[in-house]
């Protein structure tokens, strides 16, 4: 028997846990030390990470379910972001513009503490902290990376659009992102990145 939405797809539940396990996962991606080049400000410290810990120490992992494609799917999955500091400034994801830049992004807390650093190639900026239970709704033409500020793996769930995609090399040519979040007495604050030289607009990749 042919049914009539035999072309549909079934929906599916997904058992996601505090510390970012996500059954149902299709694909489970890593970044290590070695791949954060230029990443941080303080190359020095990023230098002297690598020879402590070696370029395979994890920095942050990610479990994503890619279950449909097209403009109207979803990507769903989680991002385990480890503590961790180089000279002052705390660790972080690399960060990315979506290709599709005004594609949004929903950021759910699931455990840790941490901070979505917000920059729009206009000039506008923002920093979110997260808790358990605390999401932030990130808009379309944001430049956005995760940090973690604490000292426990900073957990968060992520959903968007699955012909979003990643623009990197918008932060890697402008030298970084604007501000950098850094250990400060209150626990963290943003400064200035003395590195940055300004987002080009018009960069695809
Ligand atoms: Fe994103």
């Amino acid at each position: 028997m042919v049914h009539a939405h035999a072309q549909v797809d079934q929906p599916v539940t997904l058992g996601i846990t505090p510390t970012g396990d996500l059954d149902g996962a299709s694909r489970h991606y890593e970044k290590k030390l070695g791949d954060m080049a230029g990443v941080y400000a303080d190359e020095t410290a990023w230098q002297a990470e690598r020879s402590v810990n070696g370029d395979d120490s994890l920095v942050y992992y990610v479990n994503e379910q890619k279950y449909q494609e097209g403009p109207g799917a979803l990507i769903v999955g989680t991002s385990v972001l480890l503590p961790g500091s180089y000279g002052n400034e705390f660790a972080v994801t690399r960060g990315h513009l979506h290709g599709v830049s005004d594609r949004a992004e929903l950021y759910y807390c699931l455990s840790g503490r941490g901070v979505m650093l917000l920059e729009t190639i206009d000039g506008d900026s923002s920093a979110i902290e997260l808790t358990a239970g605390q999401a932030v709704n990130v808009p379309g033409q944001w430049i956005h990376r995760s940090v973690n500020v604490d000292t426990e793996p900073f957990v968060t769930l992520f959903c968007y659009s699955a012909d979003a995609g990643q623009n990197y090399g918008i932060i890697s040519d402008a030298g970084g992102m604007k501000n950098l979040v850094v250990r400060d007495d209150a626990g963290w604050r943003t400064m200035p990145n003395p590195r940055h030289t300004g987002y080009t607009v018009g960069v695809t990749q």
